[in-house]
């Protein structure tokens, strides 16, 4: 697996110290309260649980998963394929996503929860490529500004494989070519 990464963008270590720091301004904002983290799934989980275990807030966890199409247009359509256990009226929402591109999940996501009586939405994201924007959306918190390249490692994946790579790289030309 490791075989098939260029280069790595982010070590371990790197990861850690991003951490280390969101969850220092997320503990000073949660302080005495108690929100709903809801983890996008899938790539998000990784994050959300390492960040869970540096948060020293009470907090429920919580998952939704949606999947975005590309059609003929240019405008993104994002379908949700899993929904909440919680109901979310009333309650604070912290959102956990791996990495925010165009911002139409993002987008969508953050205009459902309002739509539901969330008391406030935030969303905490990894990583953000800002290059890839297509919708005015912005992540609260953002963990690591990335260049516009595809991505793999750390809850992030290419064809649904290389999620569990402790770091983020960066793909061989020669593995999509094979595909
Ligand atoms: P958006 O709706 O375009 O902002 O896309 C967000 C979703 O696309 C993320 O939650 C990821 O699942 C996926 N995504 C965006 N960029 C990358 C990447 O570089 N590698 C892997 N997945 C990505
Ligand atoms: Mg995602």
């Amino acid at each position: 697996m490791n075989n098939d990464i260029q280069s790595v963008l982010y070590s371990e270590q790197q990861i850690d110290q991003m951490e280390d720091r969101l969850a220092k301004r997320l503990n000073a904002e949660y302080q005495n309260r108690q929100p709903i983290v809801v983890s996008v799934l899938t790539g998000a989980v990784f994050f959300t649980t390492d960040m869970m275990k540096k948060m020293d807030f009470k907090a429920t966890l919580d998952f939704i998963d949606v999947s975005s199409y590309e059609g003929t247009e240019s405008t993104g359509h994002v379908t949700l394929e899993h929904d909440l256990k919680h109901d979310v009226k009333g309650q604070d929402v912290l959102m956990m996503e791996d990495i925010v591109d165009t911002g139409r999940t993002l987008q969508y996501l953050i205009d459902l929860l309002q739509k539901r009586g969330a008391k406030s939405v935030k969303v905490c994201a990894m990583m953000d490529k800002p290059e890839g924007r297509k919708v005015d959306v912005h992540a609260d918190y953002a963990g690591l500004e990335v260049p516009n390249e595809f991505l793999v490692g750390y809850g992030l994946d290419y064809d649904g494989l290389y999620r569990n790579l402790p770091y983020v790289g960066i793909l061989k030309p020669s593995v999509y070519s094979q595909s």
